[in-house]
């Protein structure tokens, strides 16, 4: 890796992946467990220092260039720069000081699918503007940098699974995140095993709303249950039996909040167990369990999103079919037999266009590294 400080005159290029989720989901702002994947689609940013202390950004999906002064950042202004400016804000912030900087973005994570294109505009602008500087990154503070940024410029109080994945993804691997220690361990993905996406093509306008809501009543549910379970801090901490044990503690919808909670997490752990074990059947049947419990207690799928695991399922050569992401629309993750991917894409158009009226976007996808200096082939050192 090279550290030293950028000539003004040289522009340099970076980028960070989207991810899918393999499971474990609305669990990482409850202390839990996520098995995120990185994919090789990519948000670039072609950097080059300016004299002055200004950013100015440009995306190739986006209008309105944004000029950011770094002396002073301002507040969100409701722009897609806004993930671009929060993460220069929290930077600064906590201490770094940055250069100025022309930055020209282009992305192929479809923005609003589920896919952490937020993340990845995140980390890949906040990662060029560090490295910029010429001072080692640490990854790890970076995406927590970032996560904050969303926080308080895009009003979603997501947990850290996205940026971390962002930051740390590695080619071939998933990795399990305990996002309370923020220990890690990459799993190597089985060889003829195809991670696919397909995406319904909808997205709910108010899904930051939902999010924020179900976030809010998990943190309620703790406070009602701490009173009988003084040690808990998260549900993390709740097992299942106490969840049972204390029910009558909680509205019902609460209770099955947490269900899915407590749940999702034995089964993202479950799952790490069986993929090490080579045990990829029984990660497929964890992989459906999880998609039930985001349907019926969690309530963040929709009709489009079951559709597309419906018809996944249908298929012999399905490993796995599950809603990934946040919810409220956006993409299933599958694991398919690698030697299936053709029949299994053109099942699934034929049959959700049949359910619909839609038709989905397929991408096959290998597990790819994380943020990086995209250094042009021929230049590699
Ligand atoms: C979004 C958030 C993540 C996570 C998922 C649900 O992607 O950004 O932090 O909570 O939803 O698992």
């Amino acid at each position: 890796m090279r550290y030293e400080t950028p000539e003004p005159d040289v522009t340099r290029r970076y980028r960070a992946p989207g991810r899918v989720n393999l499971i474990g989901e609305h669990t990482d702002y409850n202390d839990g467990f996520v098995m995120p994947v990185a994919i090789d689609r990519y948000t670039t940013v072609e950097a080059r220092p300016r004299a002055d202390r200004r950013v100015l950004v440009r995306s190739d999906g986006y209008d309105r260039p944004a000029d950011i002064d770094l002396a002073d950042p301002g507040a969100p202004a409701g722009a897609w720069s806004d993930y671009v400016r929060g993460v220069v804000a929290v930077l600064q912030r906590s201490g770094q000081s940055l250069r100025g900087a022309d930055l020209a973005i282009t992305s192929d994570v479809p923005a609003g699918a589920g896919l952490s294109s937020s993340a990845a505009l995140e980390v890949a602008a906040g990662y060029a503007l560090l490295h910029l500087t010429g001072r080692p990154i640490d990854l790890t503070a970076l995406a927590l940098a970032c996560q904050e940024a969303e926080h308080e410029y895009a009003g979603t109080r997501c947990g850290l699974m996205d940026q971390f994945i962002a930051c740390h993804g590695r080619a071939g691997h998933a990795v399990l995140l305990d996002t309370r220690t923020l220990d890690a361990l990459w799993l190597p993905l089985p060889p003829g095993v195809q991670v696919i996406v397909c995406n319904t093509m909808t997205r709910h306008a108010l899904a930051s709303d939902g999010y924020n809501e179900r976030r809010a009543d998990c943190e309620a549910a703790v406070r009602a249950l701490a009173v009988r379970l003084p040690r808990i801090r998260a549900l993390r901490d709740v097992s299942f039996a106490d969840l049972e044990a204390n029910r009558d503690v909680l509205p019902d919808q609460v209770y099955r909040r947490c269900r899915h909670v407590v749940t999702e997490n034995a089964r993202t752990l479950s799952a790490a167990d069986a993929l090490r074990d080579g045990d990829i059947a029984r990660v497929g049947v964890l992989m459906g369990a999880s998609h039930a419990s985001l349907r019926d207690d969690y309530e963040v799928s929709t009709p489009e999103l079951d559709a597309l695991v419906d018809v996944a399922t249908e298929m012999e050569a399905t490993i796995g079919a599950r809603m990934t992401g946040g919810g409220f629309g956006g993409c299933t993750v599958n694991l398919v037999r690698a030697d299936a991917v053709e029949s299994f894409a053109a099942h699934v158009r034929v049959r959700y266009h049949a359910h619909t009226g839609r038709m989905p976007e397929i991408y096959t996808c290998a597990a790819a590294d994380g943020v990086r200096e995209d250094v042009p082939e021929g230049e590699q050192l």
